[in-house]
């Protein structure tokens, strides 16, 4: 079997029946808590977890904190950053009943996984991981030993939760690798107990920021969710283009213009290339018209249910206490069933 799983957030209907017996899977994602989430977010993951939760699988989402601490000393103001994004996960359609919403740190179970895990990687691999490398490089400061392994940490996440299946963008795909590879060494080495969690990615091209660069919190070029209509329209107003007055839909030549021509594409259901005749030569002042629009009509009742749900923070505190006890039952019993494996189960 393959380790990736391909699908676009469309595709994700349609490949339902082939892969996805919704009882037979467990998906398992997360986000560190350094920032309100974005259009990039949104299209790239946000949207697709919602529809694998509405076709019943069972989806796990980890507010990563303790992976906020990989690659700096100031963690910023956390406590707003969770509740601000279990309100986005909320409006955006994650569903508390059904799906589960915990932090790191409140499920000791996952870094006590960590530990064996441990024993199961090298130095050199870790070294090796290209995530790592860059987000060693990004930060400027040296490696920090929690920087080098966060990696087997999140393989304790995935493997913990029992996910499968794991929606993430290609960045990820090595730490996806190394989760394989840490079940499959603990299999071999204390008895078969790990499924091996593969990634499905999507095909939805990453989102461009405003800059025409990577949408990304730390550039500092993203459409945030939390966005009024008026900044959105103003932030799109004051996108990048090229001076070619028709617009056409061509991804490698005019990257900017394919970018705003995807998300309405991406967000209306339509093909790109219909919307790029569509607007012709109205240029790219009606694209950028249009482009706001499409982008405040499918944020609306979102931007609405957040704010309604950001007024009631003692809720989002209560949604968190119940996934995170939740979380706590499940990975507890995973560490258990390892425990058991390596012959350390002397206190149960
Ligand atoms: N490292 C992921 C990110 O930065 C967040 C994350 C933490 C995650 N634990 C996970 C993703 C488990 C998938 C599965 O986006």
């Amino acid at each position: 079997m393959t380790s990736t799983l391909e699908s676009s957030a469309s595709a994700v209907g349609p490949l339902a029946p082939a892969f996805l017996d919704s009882t037979a899977h467990r998906v398992v994602t997360g986000d560190r808590p350094t920032g309100p989430l974005h259009l990039g977010h949104y299209i790239g993951t946000l949207a697709n977890r919602v529809r694998l939760q509405n076709l019943g699988v069972p989806v796990t989402v980890i507010i990563a904190d303790y992976q906020v601490i990989t690659d700096r000393a100031d963690t910023g103001p956390l406590r707003e950053r969770v509740r601000t994004l279990i309100a986005e996960y909320l409006a955006a359609g994650i569903d508390p009943d059904r799906s589960t919403i915990f932090v790191h740190s409140g499920v000791p179970a996952l870094n006590q996984l960590m530990l064996p895990f441990l024993s199961l990687v090298t130095d050199a691999e870790l070294h090796r991981n290209p995530t790592v490398k860059a987000e060693s490089l990004a930060s400027r400061r040296s490696l920090s030993a929690l920087l080098l392994t966060y990696p087997v940490h999140q393989a304790a996440d995935i493997i913990g939760m029992r996910g499968d299946l794991v929606p993430v963008g290609r960045d990820q795909l090595p730490h996806i690798e190394l989760a394989r590879m840490i079940a499959r060494r603990f299999n071999d080495r204390y008895g078969q107990i790990f499924a091996e969690p593969q990634a499905l990615l999507t095909s939805t091209p990453s989102v461009l920021g405003i800059d025409g660069a990577k949408m990304s919190k730390t550039r500092g070029n993203t459409i945030l969710l939390g966005a009024t209509a008026d900044e959105t329209a103003a932030l799109i107003r004051s996108a990048r283009t090229d001076s070619l007055r028709h617009i056409t839909f061509d991804p490698h030549s005019r990257p900017q213009v394919a970018n705003l021509l995807s998300i309405v594409g991406g967000l209306s259901g339509r093909d790109p290339a219909l919307v790029a005749e569509q607007v012709g030569d109205g240029g790219a002042a009606a694209l950028k018209t249009l482009a706001a629009e499409v982008i405040n009509e499918s944020l609306r009742d979102l931007r609405d249910r957040r704010a309604e749900l950001l007024a009631d923070p003692s809720y989002l505190d209560g949604v968190l206490l119940d996934g995170t006890s939740r979380a706590m039952a499940v990975a507890g019993d995973t560490l258990n069933q390892a425990r058991r494996a390596m012959g350390m189960d002397y206190l149960s």
